[in-house]
Protein backbone atom coordinates (compact mmCIF):
# COMPACT_ATOMS: atom_id res chain seq x y z
CA UNK A 1 0.00 0.00 0.00
CA UNK A 2 1.27 3.32 -0.89
CA UNK A 3 2.01 5.81 1.75
CA UNK A 4 -0.66 8.21 -0.28
CA UNK A 5 -3.34 5.37 0.11
CA UNK A 6 -2.45 4.90 3.92
CA UNK A 7 -2.67 9.21 4.39
CA UNK A 8 -6.22 8.42 2.44
CA UNK A 9 -7.43 5.88 5.16
CA UNK A 10 -6.40 7.89 7.54
CA UNK A 11 -8.56 10.82 6.64
CA UNK A 12 -11.14 8.18 6.31
CA UNK A 13 -10.48 7.00 10.05
CA UNK A 14 -10.34 10.48 11.34
CA UNK A 15 -13.54 11.67 9.45
CA UNK A 16 -15.51 8.62 11.38
CA UNK A 17 -13.65 8.99 14.67
CA UNK A 18 -15.09 12.79 14.34
CA UNK A 19 -18.36 11.92 13.64
CA UNK A 20 -19.20 9.59 16.37
CA UNK A 21 -17.22 11.74 18.67
CA UNK A 22 -19.07 14.84 17.46
CA UNK A 23 -22.89 13.37 18.11
CA UNK A 24 -21.18 11.99 20.95
CA UNK A 25 -21.12 16.09 22.07
CA UNK A 26 -24.30 16.55 20.80
CA UNK A 27 -25.81 14.62 23.83
CA UNK A 28 -25.90 17.85 25.74
CA UNK A 29 -26.53 21.76 24.57
CA UNK A 30 -23.78 22.82 26.16
CA UNK A 31 -21.50 20.83 24.44
CA UNK A 32 -23.52 20.60 20.86
CA UNK A 33 -21.93 23.50 19.00
CA UNK A 34 -18.82 21.66 19.51
CA UNK A 35 -20.24 18.63 18.49
CA UNK A 36 -21.26 20.09 15.05
CA UNK A 37 -17.87 21.96 14.82
CA UNK A 38 -15.93 18.44 15.16
CA UNK A 39 -18.28 16.65 12.72
CA UNK A 40 -18.16 19.02 10.33
CA UNK A 41 -13.98 18.85 10.50
CA UNK A 42 -14.13 15.55 10.09
CA UNK A 43 -16.19 16.21 6.60
CA UNK A 44 -13.61 18.33 5.53
CA UNK A 45 -10.99 15.94 5.97
CA UNK A 46 -12.83 13.04 4.46
CA UNK A 47 -13.32 15.46 2.05
CA UNK A 48 -10.44 16.03 0.88
CA UNK A 49 -8.95 12.63 1.15
CA UNK A 50 -11.66 11.86 -1.33
CA UNK A 51 -10.77 14.57 -3.91
CA UNK A 52 -6.87 13.80 -3.40
CA UNK A 53 -7.92 10.24 -3.55
CA UNK A 54 -9.77 10.95 -6.57
CA UNK A 55 -7.26 12.58 -8.40
CA UNK A 56 -4.34 10.55 -8.05
CA UNK A 57 -6.43 8.01 -9.84
CA UNK A 58 -7.34 5.77 -6.77
CA UNK A 59 -9.68 3.32 -7.16
CA UNK A 60 -9.76 3.44 -10.77
CA UNK A 61 -11.03 6.60 -10.66
CA UNK A 62 -10.23 8.57 -14.11
CA UNK A 63 -10.83 12.23 -14.60
CA UNK A 64 -10.65 14.58 -16.85
CA UNK A 65 -11.47 18.34 -17.73
CA UNK A 66 -15.58 17.63 -17.64
CA UNK A 67 -15.79 15.93 -14.70
CA UNK A 68 -13.51 18.33 -12.71
CA UNK A 69 -15.66 20.96 -14.19
CA UNK A 70 -18.89 19.30 -13.03
CA UNK A 71 -17.13 18.21 -10.01
CA UNK A 72 -15.93 21.70 -8.71
CA UNK A 73 -19.08 23.47 -10.49
CA UNK A 74 -21.52 21.22 -8.43
CA UNK A 75 -19.72 21.58 -5.40
CA UNK A 76 -19.57 25.27 -5.36
CA UNK A 77 -23.55 25.57 -6.23
CA UNK A 78 -24.62 22.71 -3.62
CA UNK A 79 -22.25 23.95 -0.84
CA UNK A 80 -22.99 27.95 -1.84
CA UNK A 81 -26.50 27.27 -1.81
CA UNK A 82 -26.08 25.08 1.32
CA UNK A 83 -24.37 27.70 3.12
CA UNK A 84 -26.67 30.70 2.52
CA UNK A 85 -30.40 28.64 3.47
CA UNK A 86 -28.56 27.89 6.60
CA UNK A 87 -27.38 31.00 7.38
CA UNK A 88 -30.21 32.51 6.80
CA UNK A 89 -32.94 30.14 7.64
CA UNK A 90 -35.32 31.46 10.06
CA UNK A 91 -35.69 29.21 12.96
CA UNK A 92 -39.23 29.00 12.01
CA UNK A 93 -38.37 27.53 8.89
CA UNK A 94 -35.69 24.91 9.88
CA UNK A 95 -38.14 21.83 9.81
CA UNK A 96 -38.78 22.52 6.24
CA UNK A 97 -35.08 23.23 5.22
CA UNK A 98 -33.87 20.03 7.22
CA UNK A 99 -36.79 18.45 5.44
CA UNK A 100 -34.71 19.86 2.02
CA UNK A 101 -31.72 18.40 2.72
CA UNK A 102 -33.27 14.48 3.77
CA UNK A 103 -34.19 14.76 -0.08
CA UNK A 104 -31.21 16.45 -1.38
CA UNK A 105 -29.33 13.24 0.59
CA UNK A 106 -31.54 10.87 -0.78
CA UNK A 107 -31.70 12.02 -3.98
CA UNK A 108 -27.48 11.93 -4.46
CA UNK A 109 -27.29 9.04 -2.82
CA UNK A 110 -29.76 7.21 -5.13
CA UNK A 111 -28.14 8.62 -8.32
CA UNK A 112 -24.83 7.41 -7.14
CA UNK A 113 -26.24 3.51 -7.28
CA UNK A 114 -28.31 4.63 -10.71
CA UNK A 115 -24.71 5.77 -12.17
CA UNK A 116 -23.42 2.79 -11.01
CA UNK A 117 -25.72 0.38 -12.04
CA UNK A 118 -25.67 2.16 -15.50
CA UNK A 119 -21.46 2.10 -16.16
CA UNK A 120 -21.37 -1.47 -15.23
CA UNK A 121 -22.68 -3.99 -16.91
CA UNK A 122 -22.23 -6.96 -13.88
CA UNK A 123 -22.64 -6.12 -10.37
CA UNK A 124 -22.19 -9.31 -8.05
CA UNK A 125 -25.67 -9.73 -5.88
CA UNK A 126 -24.02 -8.27 -3.23
CA UNK A 127 -23.61 -4.97 -4.52
CA UNK A 128 -26.41 -5.45 -7.05
CA UNK A 129 -28.75 -5.21 -3.73
CA UNK A 130 -27.01 -2.34 -1.71
CA UNK A 131 -27.92 -0.38 -5.12
CA UNK A 132 -31.40 -1.31 -5.15
CA UNK A 133 -31.99 -0.54 -1.55
CA UNK A 134 -30.11 2.63 -2.36
CA UNK A 135 -32.31 3.54 -5.27
CA UNK A 136 -35.59 2.54 -3.37
CA UNK A 137 -35.32 4.22 -0.19
CA UNK A 138 -33.33 7.34 -1.67
CA UNK A 139 -35.64 7.54 -4.37
CA UNK A 140 -38.58 7.41 -1.69
CA UNK A 141 -36.61 9.44 0.64
CA UNK A 142 -36.17 12.15 -2.19
CA UNK A 143 -40.18 12.59 -3.09
CA UNK A 144 -41.19 12.22 0.49
CA UNK A 145 -39.20 14.82 1.54
CA UNK A 146 -39.80 17.74 -0.91
CA UNK A 147 -43.36 16.80 -0.44
CA UNK A 148 -43.27 16.60 3.65
CA UNK A 149 -41.13 19.76 2.89
CA UNK A 150 -44.07 21.78 1.10
CA UNK A 151 -46.41 20.62 3.36
CA UNK A 152 -44.41 22.45 6.14
CA UNK A 153 -44.19 25.01 4.27
CA UNK A 154 -48.59 25.29 4.57
CA UNK A 155 -48.95 23.77 1.08
CA UNK A 156 -51.28 20.63 0.79
CA UNK A 157 -50.46 20.72 4.55
CA UNK A 158 -54.29 18.59 5.34
CA UNK A 159 -54.28 15.28 5.05
CA UNK A 160 -54.71 14.29 1.80
CA UNK A 161 -56.25 10.57 0.68
CA UNK A 162 -58.76 9.30 -2.22
CA UNK A 163 -60.60 5.86 -2.72
CA UNK A 164 -57.98 2.83 -2.88
CA UNK A 165 -55.10 4.77 -1.75
CA UNK A 166 -53.42 1.43 0.22
CA UNK A 167 -53.79 -0.62 -3.14
CA UNK A 168 -52.38 1.74 -5.57
CA UNK A 169 -49.79 2.00 -2.84
CA UNK A 170 -49.52 -1.73 -2.44
CA UNK A 171 -49.12 -1.99 -6.01
CA UNK A 172 -46.35 0.60 -6.56
CA UNK A 173 -44.64 -0.79 -3.69
CA UNK A 174 -45.06 -4.43 -5.43
CA UNK A 175 -43.39 -2.84 -8.58
CA UNK A 176 -40.49 -1.58 -6.68
CA UNK A 177 -39.70 -4.90 -4.97
CA UNK A 178 -40.19 -6.90 -8.27
CA UNK A 179 -37.93 -4.52 -10.07
CA UNK A 180 -35.37 -4.77 -7.43
CA UNK A 181 -35.44 -8.91 -6.94
CA UNK A 182 -35.09 -8.91 -10.78
CA UNK A 183 -32.08 -6.50 -10.64
CA UNK A 184 -30.41 -8.39 -7.76
CA UNK A 185 -31.17 -11.99 -9.46
CA UNK A 186 -29.39 -10.51 -12.51
CA UNK A 187 -31.13 -8.67 -14.89
CA UNK A 188 -29.21 -5.59 -16.51
CA UNK A 189 -31.77 -3.93 -17.94
CA UNK A 190 -31.67 0.58 -17.60
CA UNK A 191 -36.09 0.07 -17.91
CA UNK A 192 -36.55 -1.87 -15.02
CA UNK A 193 -34.26 0.64 -13.21
CA UNK A 194 -36.25 3.43 -14.68
CA UNK A 195 -39.13 1.58 -13.26
CA UNK A 196 -37.69 1.00 -9.87
CA UNK A 197 -36.73 4.67 -9.55
CA UNK A 198 -40.45 5.84 -10.70
CA UNK A 199 -42.40 3.21 -8.59
CA UNK A 200 -40.13 4.46 -5.34
CA UNK A 201 -40.46 8.10 -5.75
CA UNK A 202 -44.60 7.37 -6.38
CA UNK A 203 -44.52 5.54 -2.79
CA UNK A 204 -42.35 8.42 -1.44
CA UNK A 205 -45.34 10.89 -2.05
CA UNK A 206 -48.11 8.44 -1.48
CA UNK A 207 -46.73 7.74 1.88
CA UNK A 208 -46.11 11.69 2.98
CA UNK A 209 -49.62 12.41 0.71
CA UNK A 210 -52.13 10.84 4.23
CA UNK A 211 -49.93 12.62 6.27
CA UNK A 212 -51.22 15.91 8.69
CA UNK A 213 -51.51 17.29 11.93
CA UNK A 214 -49.54 15.81 14.49
CA UNK A 215 -48.18 12.94 13.09
CA UNK A 216 -45.59 15.66 10.58
CA UNK A 217 -42.82 15.37 12.66
CA UNK A 218 -42.66 11.53 13.21
CA UNK A 219 -42.36 11.46 9.35
CA UNK A 220 -39.34 14.15 8.73
CA UNK A 221 -37.06 11.91 11.67
CA UNK A 222 -38.34 8.64 9.57
CA UNK A 223 -37.30 10.25 6.42
CA UNK A 224 -34.08 11.54 8.17
CA UNK A 225 -33.17 7.89 9.05
CA UNK A 226 -33.86 6.62 5.41
CA UNK A 227 -31.52 9.44 3.98
CA UNK A 228 -28.66 8.12 6.72
CA UNK A 229 -29.75 4.45 5.12
CA UNK A 230 -29.82 5.16 1.58
CA UNK A 231 -26.10 6.96 2.30
CA UNK A 232 -24.77 3.85 3.92
CA UNK A 233 -25.82 1.72 0.88
CA UNK A 234 -24.30 3.94 -1.07
CA UNK A 235 -21.14 3.64 0.43
CA UNK A 236 -21.71 -0.12 0.04
CA UNK A 237 -21.81 0.32 -3.53
CA UNK A 238 -18.82 2.80 -3.96
CA UNK A 239 -16.96 1.13 -1.19
CA UNK A 240 -16.21 3.95 0.37
CA UNK A 241 -16.15 3.08 4.32
CA UNK A 242 -16.37 6.96 5.48
CA UNK A 243 -19.78 7.00 3.62
CA UNK A 244 -21.18 3.86 5.19
CA UNK A 245 -20.12 4.90 8.54
CA UNK A 246 -21.59 8.28 8.06
CA UNK A 247 -24.64 6.68 6.80
CA UNK A 248 -25.10 4.38 9.17
CA UNK A 249 -24.56 6.96 11.84
CA UNK A 250 -27.96 9.19 10.40
CA UNK A 251 -29.35 5.95 10.15
CA UNK A 252 -29.44 4.73 13.44
CA UNK A 253 -29.62 7.82 15.05
CA UNK A 254 -32.46 8.94 13.21
CA UNK A 255 -34.42 5.63 13.81
CA UNK A 256 -33.96 6.22 17.82
CA UNK A 257 -35.34 9.85 17.09
CA UNK A 258 -38.09 8.18 15.34
CA UNK A 259 -38.83 6.10 17.83
CA UNK A 260 -38.61 9.15 20.51
CA UNK A 261 -41.26 11.08 18.12
CA UNK A 262 -43.30 8.54 18.09
CA UNK A 263 -43.83 7.78 21.28
CA UNK A 264 -44.40 11.43 21.68
CA UNK A 265 -46.87 11.29 19.52
CA UNK A 266 -48.27 7.99 20.53
CA UNK A 267 -48.08 6.69 17.26
CA UNK A 268 -45.70 2.98 16.75
CA UNK A 269 -42.95 2.80 14.79
CA UNK A 270 -44.37 -0.41 13.08
CA UNK A 271 -47.42 1.56 12.17
CA UNK A 272 -45.68 4.67 10.86
CA UNK A 273 -43.96 1.80 8.56
CA UNK A 274 -46.73 0.10 7.64
CA UNK A 275 -48.56 3.38 6.64
CA UNK A 276 -50.79 3.75 9.23
CA UNK A 277 -50.19 7.43 10.07
CA UNK A 278 -52.25 10.59 10.01
CA UNK A 279 -55.46 9.47 9.35
CA UNK A 280 -57.04 9.58 13.17
CA UNK A 281 -60.72 11.38 13.40
CA UNK A 282 -60.47 15.38 12.57
CA UNK A 283 -62.18 17.29 15.01
CA UNK A 284 -63.13 17.03 19.14
CA UNK A 285 -65.66 14.52 20.16
CA UNK A 286 -66.88 16.54 22.77
CA UNK A 287 -67.76 20.18 23.48
CA UNK A 288 -64.87 21.96 24.87
CA UNK A 289 -66.44 22.85 28.24
CA UNK A 290 -68.91 25.66 27.56
CA UNK A 291 -66.83 28.06 25.90
CA UNK A 292 -66.64 30.51 28.51
CA UNK A 293 -62.98 32.35 28.23
CA UNK A 294 -61.54 35.32 30.25
CA UNK A 295 -58.90 37.39 29.05
CA UNK A 296 -56.45 38.89 31.63
CA UNK A 297 -54.76 42.57 31.27
CA UNK A 298 -51.23 42.43 31.70
CA UNK A 299 -51.16 44.16 35.09
CA UNK A 300 -53.22 41.73 36.46
CA UNK A 301 -51.21 38.52 34.81
CA UNK A 302 -47.73 40.48 36.30
CA UNK A 303 -49.70 40.63 39.66
CA UNK A 304 -50.28 37.07 39.57
CA UNK A 305 -46.64 36.05 38.21
CA UNK A 306 -44.73 38.62 40.69
CA UNK A 307 -46.63 36.84 43.86
CA UNK A 308 -46.27 33.41 43.35
CA UNK A 309 -43.37 30.98 44.52
CA UNK A 310 -43.29 28.67 41.34
CA UNK A 311 -43.93 29.30 37.94
CA UNK A 312 -43.57 27.23 35.04
CA UNK A 313 -43.10 28.92 31.59
CA UNK A 314 -44.37 26.72 28.15
CA UNK A 315 -43.14 27.66 25.58
CA UNK A 316 -44.41 26.70 21.88
CA UNK A 317 -44.21 27.11 18.49
CA UNK A 318 -45.70 30.73 18.81
CA UNK A 319 -42.54 31.42 20.80
CA UNK A 320 -40.45 30.82 18.23
CA UNK A 321 -43.10 32.86 15.37
CA UNK A 322 -42.64 36.10 17.15
CA UNK A 323 -38.88 35.29 18.15
CA UNK A 324 -39.63 35.85 21.94
CA UNK A 325 -37.44 33.59 23.45
CA UNK A 326 -34.74 36.83 25.14
CA UNK A 327 -38.18 38.83 26.10
CA UNK A 328 -39.05 35.16 27.62
CA UNK A 329 -35.44 34.45 29.85
CA UNK A 330 -36.02 38.53 31.11
CA UNK A 331 -39.25 37.53 32.60
CA UNK A 332 -37.59 34.07 33.75
CA UNK A 333 -35.00 36.30 34.96
CA UNK A 334 -36.64 38.83 36.90
CA UNK A 335 -39.49 36.29 38.45
CA UNK A 336 -36.37 34.62 39.85
CA UNK A 337 -34.49 37.49 41.15
CA UNK A 338 -37.84 38.01 43.62
CA UNK A 339 -37.04 34.21 45.12
CA UNK A 340 -39.96 33.08 42.34
CA UNK A 341 -38.78 28.88 41.41
CA UNK A 342 -38.60 29.24 37.70
CA UNK A 343 -38.16 26.08 34.91
CA UNK A 344 -39.33 25.86 31.27
CA UNK A 345 -41.48 22.87 30.49
CA UNK A 346 -40.59 21.55 27.02
CA UNK A 347 -42.56 19.24 25.21
CA UNK A 348 -40.59 16.55 23.23
CA UNK A 349 -42.64 18.37 19.63
CA UNK A 350 -43.10 21.52 20.94
CA UNK A 351 -42.44 24.15 17.73
CA UNK A 352 -41.74 22.64 14.85
CA UNK A 353 -38.93 20.26 14.87
CA UNK A 354 -37.30 17.90 17.74
CA UNK A 355 -35.54 20.17 20.10
CA UNK A 356 -36.95 23.85 18.51
CA UNK A 357 -37.45 24.69 22.23
CA UNK A 358 -34.19 23.85 23.41
CA UNK A 359 -32.00 25.16 20.38
CA UNK A 360 -34.48 28.36 21.09
CA UNK A 361 -34.06 28.69 24.86
CA UNK A 362 -30.36 28.13 24.59
CA UNK A 363 -29.68 30.75 22.07
CA UNK A 364 -31.40 33.14 24.80
CA UNK A 365 -28.99 31.56 27.23
CA UNK A 366 -31.70 30.10 29.60
CA UNK A 367 -29.93 27.91 32.06
CA UNK A 368 -29.86 24.30 30.81
CA UNK A 369 -30.83 23.12 34.70
CA UNK A 370 -33.94 25.49 34.03
CA UNK A 371 -35.45 23.28 31.10
CA UNK A 372 -37.14 20.73 32.39
CA UNK A 373 -38.35 17.38 29.96
CA UNK A 374 -42.06 16.92 29.62
CA UNK A 375 -41.80 13.34 31.95
CA UNK A 376 -40.00 15.69 34.88
CA UNK A 377 -42.21 18.38 34.83
CA UNK A 378 -45.61 17.21 35.04
CA UNK A 379 -45.71 15.86 38.19
CA UNK A 380 -44.60 19.43 39.39
CA UNK A 381 -47.81 21.26 37.76
CA UNK A 382 -49.65 20.62 40.82
CA UNK A 383 -47.84 22.40 43.17
CA UNK A 384 -47.09 25.29 40.53
CA UNK A 385 -48.69 28.86 41.48
CA UNK A 386 -48.87 30.33 37.65
CA UNK A 387 -48.35 28.30 34.71
CA UNK A 388 -47.42 30.88 31.81
CA UNK A 389 -48.12 29.00 28.87
CA UNK A 390 -46.31 31.04 25.72
CA UNK A 391 -47.91 30.18 22.38
CA UNK A 392 -47.91 26.59 23.00
CA UNK A 393 -51.30 25.02 21.70
CA UNK A 394 -51.50 21.84 20.92
CA UNK A 395 -48.94 20.19 23.67
CA UNK A 396 -51.48 21.46 26.33
CA UNK A 397 -54.51 20.59 25.30
CA UNK A 398 -56.38 18.30 27.91
CA UNK A 399 -58.83 16.52 24.47
CA UNK A 400 -55.27 14.76 24.06
CA UNK A 401 -56.38 12.22 26.85
CA UNK A 402 -59.70 11.51 24.85
CA UNK A 403 -59.42 9.21 22.04
CA UNK A 404 -61.24 10.10 18.95
CA UNK A 405 -59.36 13.20 18.24
CA UNK A 406 -56.10 14.41 16.04
CA UNK A 407 -54.39 15.01 19.21
CA UNK A 408 -55.80 11.75 20.87
CA UNK A 409 -52.95 10.03 22.94
CA UNK A 410 -50.31 12.31 22.37
CA UNK A 411 -48.47 12.85 25.57
CA UNK A 412 -49.21 16.08 27.01
CA UNK A 413 -47.47 19.09 29.44
CA UNK A 414 -50.07 18.87 32.59
CA UNK A 415 -50.49 22.32 32.13
CA UNK A 416 -54.41 21.97 33.39
CA UNK A 417 -53.18 21.02 36.97
CA UNK A 418 -51.90 24.32 38.11
CA UNK A 419 -53.14 26.53 40.35
CA UNK A 420 -53.13 29.11 38.10
CA UNK A 421 -52.51 29.25 33.89
CA UNK A 422 -52.16 32.72 31.97
CA UNK A 423 -51.70 32.00 27.92
CA UNK A 424 -50.13 34.16 25.92
CA UNK A 425 -51.56 33.71 22.09
CA UNK A 426 -53.19 36.28 19.97
CA UNK A 427 -56.16 35.21 18.93
CA UNK A 428 -58.56 31.93 19.64
CA UNK A 429 -57.00 30.44 16.62
CA UNK A 430 -56.30 26.69 16.34
CA UNK A 431 -52.69 25.27 16.90
CA UNK A 432 -50.77 22.96 14.17
CA UNK A 433 -53.62 19.58 14.57
CA UNK A 434 -56.25 22.56 13.76
CA UNK A 435 -58.81 21.59 16.32
CA UNK A 436 -59.86 23.94 19.71
CA UNK A 437 -58.30 23.72 22.93
CA UNK A 438 -60.18 23.02 26.11
CA UNK A 439 -57.45 24.53 28.64
CA UNK A 440 -58.39 27.66 27.30
CA UNK A 441 -61.97 27.28 28.69
CA UNK A 442 -61.35 26.17 31.73
CA UNK A 443 -62.22 27.96 34.71
CA UNK A 444 -58.56 28.20 36.17
CA UNK A 445 -56.96 29.85 32.90
CA UNK A 446 -56.80 33.38 31.84
CA UNK A 447 -55.77 34.70 27.54
CA UNK A 448 -53.53 37.07 27.28
CA UNK A 449 -54.41 38.40 24.06
CA UNK A 450 -51.13 39.35 22.32
CA UNK A 451 -47.88 38.37 20.27
CA UNK A 452 -45.42 36.75 22.61
CA UNK A 453 -42.69 39.05 22.18
CA UNK A 454 -44.68 42.09 22.81
CA UNK A 455 -46.39 40.51 25.48
CA UNK A 456 -43.51 39.07 27.46
CA UNK A 457 -42.12 42.69 27.52
CA UNK A 458 -44.68 44.09 28.74
CA UNK A 459 -45.14 41.80 31.38
CA UNK A 460 -41.09 42.19 32.58
CA UNK A 461 -41.96 46.06 32.81
CA UNK A 462 -45.15 45.51 34.70
CA UNK A 463 -44.03 42.67 37.17
CA UNK A 464 -40.87 45.28 38.30
CA UNK A 465 -43.68 48.05 38.30
CA UNK A 466 -45.75 45.80 40.57
CA UNK A 467 -42.45 44.87 43.26
CA UNK A 468 -41.57 48.72 42.84
P1 LIG B 1 -49.18 24.89 17.99
O1 LIG B 1 -50.14 23.89 18.49
O2 LIG B 1 -48.90 24.91 16.55
O3 LIG B 1 -49.73 26.32 18.45
C1 LIG B 1 -48.99 27.46 18.33
C2 LIG B 1 -49.84 28.64 18.78
O4 LIG B 1 -48.99 29.76 18.78
C3 LIG B 1 -50.99 28.94 17.86
O5 LIG B 1 -52.19 28.52 18.40
C4 LIG B 1 -50.92 30.46 17.66
O6 LIG B 1 -52.13 31.07 18.13
C5 LIG B 1 -49.78 30.89 18.55
N1 LIG B 1 -48.96 31.91 17.93
C6 LIG B 1 -48.49 31.95 16.67
N2 LIG B 1 -47.77 33.06 16.46
C7 LIG B 1 -47.78 33.74 17.63
C8 LIG B 1 -47.22 34.97 18.05
N3 LIG B 1 -46.51 35.76 17.24
N4 LIG B 1 -47.41 35.35 19.33
C9 LIG B 1 -48.15 34.59 20.19
N5 LIG B 1 -48.71 33.43 19.83
C10 LIG B 1 -48.52 33.00 18.56
O7 LIG B 1 -47.79 24.78 18.74
P2 LIG B 1 -47.27 23.78 19.88
O8 LIG B 1 -48.18 23.77 21.05
O9 LIG B 1 -45.86 24.14 20.06
O10 LIG B 1 -47.43 22.34 19.25
C11 LIG B 1 -46.62 21.92 18.24
C12 LIG B 1 -47.45 21.30 17.14
O11 LIG B 1 -46.68 21.26 15.96
C13 LIG B 1 -47.86 19.89 17.47
O12 LIG B 1 -49.11 19.61 16.90
C14 LIG B 1 -46.80 19.09 16.77
O13 LIG B 1 -47.17 17.80 16.42
C15 LIG B 1 -46.61 19.92 15.53
N6 LIG B 1 -45.30 19.72 14.92
C16 LIG B 1 -44.24 19.53 15.71
C17 LIG B 1 -43.02 19.26 15.15
C18 LIG B 1 -41.89 18.99 16.08
S1 LIG B 1 -40.89 17.80 15.78
N7 LIG B 1 -41.74 19.71 17.15
C19 LIG B 1 -42.85 19.26 13.75
C20 LIG B 1 -43.97 19.51 12.95
C21 LIG B 1 -45.19 19.73 13.55
P3 LIG B 1 -52.56 32.53 17.59
O14 LIG B 1 -52.56 32.45 16.11
O15 LIG B 1 -53.90 32.75 18.19
O16 LIG B 1 -51.54 33.49 18.12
Amino acid sequence: MSSLEIAIRFASLFGAAAFVLGLHFMNSPATARRGNQLSAAGMFVAIVGALVGVSSGQDGAQMNSTRWTVLIVGSLIGGGYGLWAARTVKMTAMPELVSLFNAVGGGAAALIAITDYHLNAYQPAGTATATVLDIVIGGVTFSGSLLAAAKLRGRFSDPISFPGARFVSALVALAAVGGSVWIVAGAHNDFVLLAVVIAAAMFGILMVLPIGGADMPVVISLLNAFTGTAVAMAGFVLGSVILVVAGALVGASGSILTKLMADAMNRSVLNIIAGGFGTGTVGVDAPTGGGLVRSIAVDDAALQMAYAQKVIIVPGYGLAAAQAQHECRELGEVLESLGIEVSYAIHPVAGRMPGHMNVLLAEANVPYDQLKEMDEVNSEFERTDVALVVGANDVTNPAARRPGNVVSGMPILDVDKAKSIIVIKRSMASGYAGIDNELYTDPKTSMLFTDAKKGLAALVSAVKTVVG
